[in-house]
């Protein structure tokens, strides 16, 4: 666990589950966009792991796109003002969208992502969402792909951080209360 174990409160998701839901959505997704080309577009830097995993197991020809994006906020929850850091290299217009997030918390970051990706004109523009924590939704974003519905408590790991920290975990857990106040 790269060192990180006394940190480490409960594991909520194994690296296993992980794996085995990435395949699963992987499947759907195969066969809902059959025949057609995907352009994933993974939002930085949380949705690294997922989509390198979730790129892998598609057996579609995908290409990839980038857009990193900060909102103002507090560390642990956005604003919904929202800034581009990093957009897309290229023209997405009649391109299949499908976005990576690896979690919808408040849903600000993605609600605002949809409105701009979808007035560039894609053929279609679809979600795929390692997480979601319905408690802790203000704007209710569609999402057709969801891998799990979790509690509304902070989680870190695979590409979820605290402070920078923590992406690298190959789980997801929570973290003990005492890391938050040191
Ligand atoms: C996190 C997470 C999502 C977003 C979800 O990203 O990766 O992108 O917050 O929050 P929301 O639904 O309340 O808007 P963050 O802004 O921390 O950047 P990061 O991916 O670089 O960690
Ligand atoms: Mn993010
Ligand atoms: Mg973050």
């Amino acid at each position: 666990d790269h060192g990180y174990g006394p940190d480490i409160d409960h594991v909520l998701l194994t690296t296993e589950q992980i794996d085995d839901k990435i395949r699963e959505l992987a499947d759907r997704i195969a066969v809902d966009y059959a025949g057609r080309e995907v352009l994933l577009v993974g939002v930085l830097k949380g949705a690294v792991l997922f989509m390198s995993d979730f790129a892998r197991a598609l057996q579609l020809p995908t290409q990839m796109e980038f857009m990193a994006v900060s909102s103002y906020g507090s560390a642990t929850s956005s604003s919904g003002i929202v800034r581009i850091l990093k957009d897309l290299d290229r023209d997405i217009t009649g391109k299949h969208v499908l976005v990576l997030e690896d979690i919808i918390d408040s849903g600000l970051t993605l609600s605002w992502l949809l409105k701009n990706l979808g007035s560039r004109g894609p053929a279609s523009l679809e979600v795929c969402a390692l997480l979601r924590k319905p408690d802790a939704v203000k704007v209710d974003v569609p999402v057709e792909y969801v891998g799990f519905d979790i509690p509304n408590e902070f989680v870190v790991g695979y590409g979820l951080d605290y402070a920078e920290r923590y992406r690298d975990l190959p789980y997801i857990a929570t973290l003990k209360p005492e890391v938050y106040s040191s």
